[in-house]
């Protein structure tokens, strides 16, 4: 049986170079986990065997670590040109990671500089390091580049709002509090005086969802993506962009409302069953912190 997504059906074709292998097992025990994959070791020889589970998902691990370079994967979008030998450079310390981590705070005020494509390049080969549930990754991105394009989309989805504002009354509201408590509270403390001051703020001439930035990245990924690959996308999107001398913050709530908009999915090429992810703002910050914060978590528990 193998295992169906967006962009791929049926198992990747394995191939063994048997002049070159050693036998040391490593593509096995790292395929899968050495337990669901699809190579094994028997009888000190290197077996490829697409049925015993879900056969080759293309994840190309085999190929990134075999010593004599002597193994191929074709299909499921990967290739055996797929592998890239290392460069022997230095990985950041923890110490370089971490000020990367602690310095970055959700920018919401940006200079009026583009972001150069050569950046926007570097950023989307960031995301595409990413992991995901199930390869070849199903995470797509609608680009807003510039700031006339991120003001027709905020336009768009505020305006929608705007015109269905009815569903965070007091009726719906109640309703929902039948289902759950927290939402319905969502719903009144945050989702509905929200939707009001964004409509305000475009009244007024202000982007209050998107912070008038001069880049947006929208993350959304097909059904059959785990939930969480368009979100971990997002966030090597952010971390990428960071590294980069940019700052960004993420703006949630744009997918509330374009979740639900058939038209405006249409208008911006965005699957009509994709998941939605998160909207990243990207740009050049306007202010320098001065220092950084301590945070917390709400609860780290060692059973
Ligand atoms: C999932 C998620 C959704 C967010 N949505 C919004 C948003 O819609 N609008 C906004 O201004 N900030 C949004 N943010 C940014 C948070 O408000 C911000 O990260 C938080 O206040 C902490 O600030 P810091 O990132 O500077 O530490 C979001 C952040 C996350 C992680
Ligand atoms: S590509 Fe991944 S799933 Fe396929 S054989 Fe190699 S390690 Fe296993
Ligand atoms: S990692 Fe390479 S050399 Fe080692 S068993 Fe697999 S194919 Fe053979």
């Amino acid at each position: 049986m193998s295992v169906k997504t967006a962009r791929a059906s049926g198992v990747a074709n394995v191939e063994i170079d048997y002049s070159k292998c050693t036998a040391c097992g490593l593509c096995a025990d790292i395929c899968g986990g050495g337990l669901v994959g699809a190579i094994f070791k028997e009888n000190g020889k290197m077996v490829v065997d697409q049925q015993r589970h879900f056969g080759c998902i293309g994840c190309g691990q085999c190929m990134a670590i075999c010593p004599e370079n002597c193994i191929s994967v074709e299909g499921r979008t990967i290739s055996k040109n797929d592998t890239i030998d290392f460069v022997k450079e230095r990985k950041p310390s923890y110490e370089e990671f971490f000020s990367l981590l602690s310095s970055r705070r959700a920018v919401r005020n940006y200079l009026e500089r583009d972001v150069e494509q050569e950046k926007i390049d570097k950023i989307i080969e960031g995301v595409k390091q990413a992991p995901v549930g199930l390869p070849p990754s199903d995470v797509e991105i609608l680009v807003l580049k510039g700031h006339s394009k991120v003001r027709e989309f905020v336009t768009d989805i505020i305006n929608a709002i705007d015109h269905r504002k009815w569903i965070f009354g007091p009726v719906i509201r109640s309703f929902i509090g039948l289902f759950s408590k927290e939402t319905a509270d969502l719903f009144e403390t945050y989702l509905y005086p929200t939707a009001l001051f964004y409509i305000r703020d475009l009244k007024a001439g202000k982007d209050g969802l998107l912070f008038n930035a001069p880049l947006v990245l929208y993350f959304h990924a097909s059904k059959y993506a785990d939930p969480a690959d368009a979100f971990i996308a997002a966030t090597y999107a952010m971390l990428t962009a960071e590294a980069l001398g940019l700052a960004t913050s993420f703006a949630g709530t744009s997918s509330n409302f374009l979740r639900h908009n058939g038209k405006l999915k249409r208008k911006y090429n965005i699957g009509k069953n994709n998941r939605h992810g998160i909207a990243l703002l990207i740009g050049y910050p306007k202010y320098e912190y001065k220092r950084r914060l301590h945070k917390s978590l709400s609860n780290v528990f060692y059973y």
